[in-house]
């Protein structure tokens, strides 16, 4: 861990747990000045979150990871979402020569041959990118969710994050999904229109299709592959 010890990382722990969301920010941002930032892929969780910023007014820098291979509606509603909230959103992309000869070696759809393949790619539009983007920051804002897998089912609301070297914070862990729909309605809140087609979880365009009535909120990405293997590498932890 960076410059605390583990009882000053449970002191935080227990006072994120026990404020406001609003107030959560405030106090991160008082312990970590300018070094507070929150990535955002425009899910329904993501459009709260920036809410949630804009209302708070502090000035936590918002980027996402723009892989080249996104839906058009997210590009939509990323625009949407400047336009209304006013807040810059910084993207950052892949390394273009890294890009290159990827696809130059593999093609262009080579996530559908092999999980290595698919890694890779993911490593290259996202990973490598994440890295540069949380680069300097102190705490990490996510909309990850307990119930969004099995994975995420017993995340702390603040955690220390190994591979990144630093502090991981989920504020709308503990949220359900009628929870966060009910925020993007009673605020009027851009979101994907994906959501209304059966597009329930949202990630790159040719690795994310709709899901059938009953299926696992992650159904949808990467459904080619074996459950065990569903992660991108974004919140993958150092073992
Ligand atoms: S993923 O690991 O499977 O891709 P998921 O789509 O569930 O992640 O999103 C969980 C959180 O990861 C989001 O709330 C957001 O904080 C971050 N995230 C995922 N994809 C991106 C992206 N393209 N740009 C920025 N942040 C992202
Ligand atoms: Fe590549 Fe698919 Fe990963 Fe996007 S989700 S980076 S297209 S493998």
């Amino acid at each position: 861990m960076e410059a605390f010890s583990k009882s000053q990382f449970d002191q935080l722990h227990s006072q994120v747990s026990q404020l406001s969301i609003r107030d959560a920010f405030h106090l991160l941002w008082q312990q970590y000045p300018q070094r507070v930032t929150f990535s955002t892929s425009f899910s329904l969780e993501d459009q709260v979150i920036t809410h949630m910023v804009a209302e708070a007014a502090l000035p936590i820098t918002l980027f996402t990871l723009d892989t080249g291979r996104l839906f058009p509606e997210t590009y939509s509603v990323w625009s949407s979402t400047v336009q209304r909230f006013g807040i810059p959103i910084k993207a950052y992309y892949p390394d273009v020569a890294l890009l290159e000869t990827f696809v130059a070696k593999n093609g262009p759809n080579a996530f559908y041959e092999s999980v290595e393949n698919r890694k890779s790619c993911c490593h290259i539009r996202k990973v490598l990118p994440l890295k540069r983007a949380l680069a300097g920051n102190a705490v990490w804002i996510t909309g990850l969710r307990s119930e969004h897998s099995s994975a995420r089912h017993d995340l702390p609301l603040l955690e220390w994050d190994e591979t990144n070297q630093l502090l991981k914070y989920h504020p709308l862990l503990h949220w359900t999904a009628g929870q966060v729909k009910a925020v993007i309605d009673e605020q009027a809140i851009p979101y994907n229109p994906l959501h209304d087609k059966g597009f329930v979880s949202i990630g790159c365009a040719p690795c994310t299709r709709a899901i059938r009535p009953g299926e696992d909120f992650r159904a949808g990405r990467w459904w080619w592959e074996d459950n065990s293997k569903k992660e991108c590498g974004l919140h993958e932890k150092q073992h």
